[in-house]
């Protein structure tokens, strides 16, 4: 807000909503993060909604038991991670894996601001090797993935977990957003996991919901699909 009016991010926060939802097309060459209203609205609209959202739903799975280190895939500004690591006693070190530079940076800073012991890697989570031994969490990142490298981290996720590795995927309840998602989910209950449907009442900060009437959308519920393999403690 340094930089830009309310107007101009209530602008962006419209702009990136439209993105997301009607022209998703355009997703794949990054256009999300281009131009400081998105940005802006990337980082202080949907990211703490995300926030918000991540923490309910490791809350309701009981997802903060013994996880010592998390994998945050699509990382964007970190917040998926950070909202799980919060949960964990003694809070989990956390590792991004961020291919936009600028979404890195903010990465770095909200591990800072929330005092988390993290680090964020810069790179395309499309070569990725999960190293064994770190929970994993990608959150609105699966659906941004051509399909062979979705089938790819599939499979790559039911070898992690049946090896001991909690896996959470967080998605939009939108269907059409989630071709795939049936398919997942047999396989994914099939190996012993949770399929979920979430609707949270939510009390959104004041400043969330001041930007949130003011771009004439309607947080008052949060909603998500998970999938969720607790792995073994
Ligand atoms: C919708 S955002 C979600 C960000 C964050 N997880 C959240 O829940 O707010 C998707 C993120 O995934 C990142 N992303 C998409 N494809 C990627 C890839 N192949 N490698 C690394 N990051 C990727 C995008 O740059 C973006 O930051």
């Amino acid at each position: 807000m340094a930089k830009l009016t309310f107007p101009e991010i209530r602008r962006g926060v419209q702009a990136l909503s439209s993105l997301y939802v009607e022209r998703r097309n355009q997703l794949g060459a990054g256009a999300a993060l281009t131009g400081a209203g998105k940005r802006a609205a990337f980082a202080m609209f949907y990211s703490p909604l995300h926030f918000l959202l991540v923490r309910e739903i490791v809350r309701s799975l009981d997802a903060a038991r013994s996880v010592r280190a998390i994998l945050d895939l699509g990382c964007g500004t970190g917040i998926a991670g950070a909202a799980w690591a919060l949960e964990t006693v003694p809070h989990a070190r956390v590792v991004g894996v961020e291919r936009n530079s600028w979404a890195a940076s903010e990465c770095r800073w909200t591990y800072e601001a929330l005092g988390i012991q993290g680090s964020v890697r810069a790179a395309n989570i499309e070569k990725l090797r999960i190293p064994p031994d770190t929970a994993v969490v990608a959150a609105f990142t699966i659906n941004e993935l051509d399909g062979p490298v979705r089938d790819r981290l599939l499979q790559e996720f039911l070898r992690k977990s049946s090896r001991g590795a909690p896996v959470l995927i967080i998605e939009p309840i939108a269907r059409r957003l989630v071709p795939w998602w049936d398919g997942w989910a047999s396989q994914w209950v099939g190996a012993g996991g949770r399929e979920d449907s979430w609707r949270f009442k939510v009390k959104l900060p004041e400043r969330l919901a001041l930007m949130d009437r003011a771009a004439g959308l309607d947080h008052k519920e949060l909603t998500a699909r998970s999938l969720w393999l607790p792995g073994r403690p």
